[in-house]
C-alpha cells in the first residue's frame, strides 16, 4: 500500500494534460456486453478501477486489448456466464453496470450487490425498479441481484430518487432498453456528460436513442447493437481538481484537453474566490484552460447538485480550497449528504471545519501546516494532497489506493507543475481508524 509524502507551499505553474474520465469509461466498457460487435475505445484512463472491471468482464465472456496509450478493444467471446461475483464487484461500485446490459443480452444476470460504502448510503432501489419496469423478475437472494428477462418491454419509468436522479442508475436502464422491444422513456434521468457519452457510444452501436443530457431520455429498442469506436470524454473531475490545485497554491496552470460546457459550474463557483478562468478553444468541443489564482481567496457559499450543479465529485477538493480563504465559506452535499469524512482530515492540517448534516461551515485560516491524514474515499484523497499541496511543511497521506482507482498519475502531474510529492511503500499502521479500513462487506465508492 502506497503513501504520499507531499513537500507542501508550492506555488504550482506549468501545463498538464487530462485524462478520459473514469465514470464514462466504465459504463461505456460494461456496455460491450449488450453488443455482437467489438467495441474500440480510445481515451480510457489507465485506473485501477477500469483494471478491475476488465477482470469483471473477462469472468463474463469478455476479451479485451488494453495498450499503454488507453486504446482498448472489448469483445463478447461466449455468452454463457450470467454471475457477477461478490469479490470482483466488492471492489468498485461501479461494477453495477454490468446489470442492465447482461439482462438485456444474456437474459439473466446473477449480480453482487455492491455493498457498503464511505461517502454515505448507496442503494440501487432505483436500478431494481426501472428494470423491473422493463418487464425483469428481480429478486435479491443471498446478496445478489438476480434477474431474468426473455426479452425486455419499453415502458415509461420515473428515476427520481429523494436526492435527484441516479447516474449509473440512468446508464443501467439506457443500456438495457436499448435491446427491449418498443419505446421506453425515462423521465427524472440524470443529465451528466458521463451519461451522455455513454448514448453517444451506444448510438454508434446502433441504439436509437434522444434526449440525452435531458431529464427525459426516450429510446426506441432494436433487436441487435453492433460495433463501435468511440472517444471517452476528458475527465471533468480530474480537470476541476487540477484547477483547484493552481487555486489553492497561488499558481498558474493550463489544462487540456477538457470540455468548457462540463465545467461551467466550477468555473463559477472558483470565479466567486476570485480565481480568474480563461478558455481557449480547440477542435472537436475540446479546449484549453487557464486557472490563475488571485493573492486571497474569498470565501463562497456553494451546494453540490446533480449536474450542471456543482458536482459532488469536487466537494471535498472545494472544502481544501476554502479551508485557506478570508472568510467563514459553506458547504452543502445535497447528492450525498454524509460525504463529510475529509473534514476531520483536513482539521488536521489546521482546517476550521463544523459540520452540521449534509453542510459544513469552514471557517478561512491563513495557513494550513503539514500532518499525518489518512485518505478515506477517492475524492477525499485528492482534497488531503490538495490541502498538502498548500500547507506549510510535510503532510503524508496514507491509503492513497482510493486515489489510485480515480486519478492517472496524480502525483506525476503534480511533480511535472512544480509540486513535490513523492510516492513510497506505507508500513501498515497499528490502529487505522475503522472507516478507514475497507472491510469485507463495503464495496468502495466511485
Ligand atoms: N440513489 C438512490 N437509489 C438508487 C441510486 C442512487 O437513492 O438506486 C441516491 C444515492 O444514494 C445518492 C444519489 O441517489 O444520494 C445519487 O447517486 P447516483 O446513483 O447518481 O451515484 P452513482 O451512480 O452510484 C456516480 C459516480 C459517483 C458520483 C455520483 C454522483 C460513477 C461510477 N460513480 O455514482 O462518482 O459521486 O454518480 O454524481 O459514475 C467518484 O467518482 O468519486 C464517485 C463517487
Amino acid at each position: 500500500m502506497d503513501k504520499f509524502t507531499i513537500d507542501g507551499n508550492r506555488r504550482l505553474t506549468g501545463q498538464v494534460g487530462i485524462s478520459g474520465s473514469k465514470n464514462a469509461a466504465l459504463p461505456i466498457m460494461a456496455a460491450v456486453l449488450a453488443s455482437d460487435g467489438p467495441l474500440h475505445l480510445s481515451g480510457v484512463p489507465d485506473l485501477v478501477d477500469v483494471h478491475s472491471l476488465l477482470s469483471l468482464l473477462e469472468t463474463l465472456g469478455v476479451d479485451s486489448q488494453y495498450g499503454d496509450d488507453g486504446q482498448l478493444r472489448l469483445l463478447v467471446q461466449t455468452r454463457q456466464p450470467h454471475v457477477a461475483h461478490y469479490d470482483l464487484v466488492r471492489r468498485m461500485r461501479a461494477s453495477i453496470c454490468v446489470l442492465g446490459p447482461l439482462l438485456a443480452r444474456r437474459g439473466r444476470a446473477r449480480v453482487s450487490l455492491p455493498g457498503g460504502c464511505n461517502i454515505g448510503h448507496r442503494p440501487i432501489d432505483l436500478h431494481l425498479k426501472g428494470l423491473a419496469a422493463l418487464g425483469a423478475d428481480i429478486r435479491v437472494e443471498q446478496g445478489y441481484v438476480i434477474a431474468t428477462a426473455e426479452r425486455l418491454c419499453g415502458a415509461s419509468i420515473f428515476l427520481g430518487g429523494p436526492c435527484g436522479s441516479t447516474v449509473t442508475g440512468t446508464c443501467n436502464l439506457m443500456s438495457a432498453a436499448t435491446l427491449a422491444e418498443g419505446r421506453t422513456v425515462i423521465e427524472a434521468a440524470a443529465c451528466e456528460p458521463e451519461v451522455v457519452d455513454l448514448g453517444e457510444c451506444l448510438r454508434k452501436m446502433g441504439a436509437h436513442i434522444d434526449g440525452l443530457g435531458t431529464p427525459r431520455i426516450e429510446i426506441e429498442g432494436v433487436s441487435q447493437l453492433g460495433g463501435a469506436t468511440h472517444r471517452v470524454i476528458p475527465d471533468r473531475i480530474e480537470a476541476a481538481t487540477l484547477m483547484i490545485a493552481a487555486a489553492i497554491t497561488g499558481g498558474h496552470v493550463e489544462i487540456a484537453p477538457i470540455r468548457p460546457d462540463h465545467l461551467v459550474a466550477v468555473r463559477e463557483v472558483l470565479e466567486q474566490t476570485g480565481v480568474r478562468i480563461e478558455t481557449s478553444t480547440g477542435c472537436d468541443s475540446l479546449a484549453s484552460l487557464v486557472t490563475t489564482a488571485p493573492p486571497v481567496l474569498a470565501p463562497t457559499t456553494l451546494t453540490a447538485l446533480p449536474y450542471p450543479g456543482i458536482p459532488t465529485d469536487v466537494q471535498a477538493q472545494l472544502m481544501a480550497l476554502l479551508s485557506r480563504a478570508d472568510g467563514i465559506s459553506v458547504i452543502t452535499d445535497k447528492v450525498f449528504p454524509d460525504r463529510f469524512l475529509h473534514a476531520a482530515e483536513l482539521g488536521r492540517l489546521g482546517a476550521r471545519i463544523v459540520r452540521e448534516g449534509p453542510t459544513a461551515v469552514i471557517h478561512g485560516v491563513p495557513r494550513l501546516s503539514g500532518a499525518n491524514v489518512m485518505a478515506s474515499d477517492l475524492r477525499a484523497s485528492a482534497a488531503l494532497v490538495l490541502a498538502g499541496l498548500a500547507a506549510e511543511g510535510t503532510t503524508t497521506v496514507r491509503r492513497i489506493y482510493h486515489l489510485d482507482r480515480g486519478y492517472e498519475r496524480l502525483d506525476t502531474k503534480l511533480n511535472q507543475l512544480g509540486g513535490q510529492v513523492i510516492r513510497s511503500e506505507d508500513k501498515p499502521v497499528a490502529t487505522p481508524p475503522h472507516w478507514a479500513t475497507p472491510a469485507s462487506h463495503l464495496a468502495i465508492d466511485g
